[in-house]
C-alpha cells in the first residue's frame, strides 16, 4: 500500500525523523483555518500540497506556495478536485513554508535482484531522479544496505560520504539516515523515499516530501497500519476481490483472466496479449490478474467469478486452469457451480483450458453441463486467441 505525503509525514515524525508542520484540508475553508495556524509559525508562508498517490504533483500545478491564509484558501479551492494523472485531489495538505538553502535526494528500497536492501542518495534533488539518473547516474549514490545491520552509523557515513557531501554537511544528513532506516524497517515498508530532504537557510536538515510503500504482506504483524487505507482511493473491485482473499489485480483490458497459479496466471496474460494483437489488431487486452490458487472450491471460482463479472470493462472470461493439486474435476465442478449461483447474472463467454490431474472427467462435467456462455478449448493458445475474439466483438 502506497501512502499519501501527510500519512508519510506523520510516520516520520514518530520515528523522529525532523518535518515541518504540516495538516490536511478537504475544503478551501479548512486550508484558509490551517494555514493561518501553520503560517504562524513561519511568517504567514504556507504549501498547499495536493494530496494524491503519485507522483509529479509540482509540475501538474499541485503544489503552490501561499503567502496569507487568503491565498491559501485560493489554492486550496484550485487543487481540490484536480485531477493529476487520474488522481481526484478530495485532500491537501498546508504545510509550513520552508526557506530552502539546498535540496537532496534519498531513497531506500528492496533490491529483489540481489536479495538486499538499496539506499540511493543524491546531493541534487528536488528535479525528476529517474531523469538524473539516467542523465548523470554517477551523481546518484547506490549503496547495498544489510538487512541484518541496516543503516547504523558507520553505513550512514558510507552513503553521505558516496553521494560527495562535505563533512559538515554529510555529518547533519547522517543521524536523518538511520532515523529513516527504522521507518522503513519497523513499519515494514518497501520504499522510503525523501525528494527532497532539504537544508535550510539555518542549516537544519528536513524531510520536506515522503513517499512510503508498505509492505502488505507483513500487515498481520502491523495493526496501525489499517488505519491508513484509503477506500476513496482504493480499487472497488480490488477491495472487493481483497475482502474475498482473492490475489487480484486491475488491469485496463477487455478480456477477464481466471488462473490457478501466479506463474501460469502471468503467462496467460501474455498469451492473451499476444492472440489480442495478432487476432483482433490489439482490440483485446487482459482485464486482470487473478490467481485462485490450489484447491480451488467452487466457492472460490464463483467468488473469482464474480469479481471479474462485476468489471464492466470485460468481455468474455479466459478460465486456465492446469490442474495439479488441484484436479481439474474439482475445478470443472466449481465453474457449474459458480454458473448456478450467478444465474441470468452471468452473461459473459467463458472460454475455459483445462488440462493435467483428471483432465477427462473435468471436460466431460463441463460438456455435459452444456451451458450456452461456456467453449471448452484443448490449448492455451486456442483459448487465449478465442477469448479475444470473443472480447473483440
Ligand atoms: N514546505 C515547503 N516549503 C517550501 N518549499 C516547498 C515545501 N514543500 C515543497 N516545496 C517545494 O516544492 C517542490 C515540490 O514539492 P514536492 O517534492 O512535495 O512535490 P513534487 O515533487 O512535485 O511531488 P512528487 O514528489 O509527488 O513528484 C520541492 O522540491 C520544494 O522546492
Ligand atoms: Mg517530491
Amino acid at each position: 500500500m502506497d501512502l499519501f505525503e501527510y500519512q508519510a509525514r506523520d510516520m516520520f515524525e514518530k520515528h523522529g525523523v525532523p518535518v515541518l508542520a504540516g495538516k490536511t484540508a478537504e475544503t478551501p475553508e479548512q486550508a484558509r483555518a490551517a494555514a493561518e495556524e501553520i503560517g504562524a509559525r513561519s511568517g504567514g508562508v504556507t504549501v498547499v500540497k495536493a494530496q494524491v498517490k503519485t507522483g509529479g504533483r509540482g509540475k501538474a500545478g499541485g503544489v503552490k506556495v501561499a503567502r496569507s491564509a487568503d491565498e491559501a484558501e485560493q489554492h486550496a479551492q484550485q487543487i481540490l478536485g484536480m485531477d493529476i494523472k487520474g488522481h481526484t485531489v478530495h485532500t491537501v495538505m498546508i504545510a509550513q513554508g520552508a526557506k530552502i538553502a539546498e535540496e537532496y535526494y534519498f531513497s531506500l528500497l528492496l533490491d529483489r535482484a540481489n536479495r538486499t536492501y538499496l539506499a540511493m542518495c543524491s546531493k541534487e534533488g528536488g528535479m525528476e531522479i529517474e531523469q538524473l539518473a539516467v542523465e548523470r547516474p554517477e551523481a546518484l549514490a547506490r549503496i547495498a544496505v544489510d538487512p541484518q545491520v541496516g543503516i547504523d552509523e558507520a553505513k550512514a557515513k558510507e552513503i553521505v560520504d558516496a553521494a560527495g557531501f562535505d563533512a559538515q554537511t554529510g555529518a547533519s544528513i547522517a543521524p536523518v539516515l538511520q532515523k529513516l532506516w527504522d521507518v522503513y524497517r519497523e513499519e515494514d515498508a518497501t520504499l522510503v523515499e525523501v525528494n527532497p530532504l532539504v537544508k535550510t537557510e539555518d542549516g537544519e536538515v528536513v524531510a520536506l516530501d515522503g513517499k512510503v510503500t508498505l509492505d502488505d504482506n507483513a500487515s498481520f504483524r502491523q495493526p496501525d497500519h489499517k488505519a491508513l487505507v484509503d477506500e476513496r482511493t482504493e480499487d472497488p473491485l480490488e477491495a472487493k476481490a481483497k475482502a474475498m482473499h482473492l490475489n487480484y489485480v486491475k488491469l485496463d483490458g477487455n478480456v477477464g483472466i481466471i488462473g490457478n497459479g501466479a506463474g501460469l496466471v502471468m503467462s496467460t496474460l501474455d498469451v492473451v496479449a499476444y492472440a489480442g494483437q495478432d487476432h483482433t489488431g490489439g482490440a483485446s487486452k487482459p482485464a486482470n490478474f487473478l490467481d485462485i490458487g490450489g484447491g480451488a472450491s467452487a466457492e472460490v471460482m464463483a467468488n473469482g467469478l464474480d469479481v471479474i463479472l462485476g468489471d464492466e470493462q470485460v468481455r468474455a472470461v479466459f478460465v486456465n486452469v492446469f490442474g495439479g493439486i488441484t484436479a481439474c474435476d474439482a475445478v470443472a465442478n466449481g465453474i457449474v457451480g459458480a454458473l448456478k449461483t450467478l444465474g441470468d447474472q452471468a452473461t459473459k463467454p467463458l472460454v475455459v483450458r483445462l488440462d493435467g490431474n483428471n483432465v477427462v472427467e473435468g471436460r466431460r462435467i463441463l460438456e455435459e453441463f452444456n451451458h450456452p456462455l461456456v467453449t471448452v478449448e484443448e490449448t492455451m493458445d486456442g483459448a487465449a486467441r478465442k477469448a479475444a475474439e470473443l472480447a473483440a466483438k
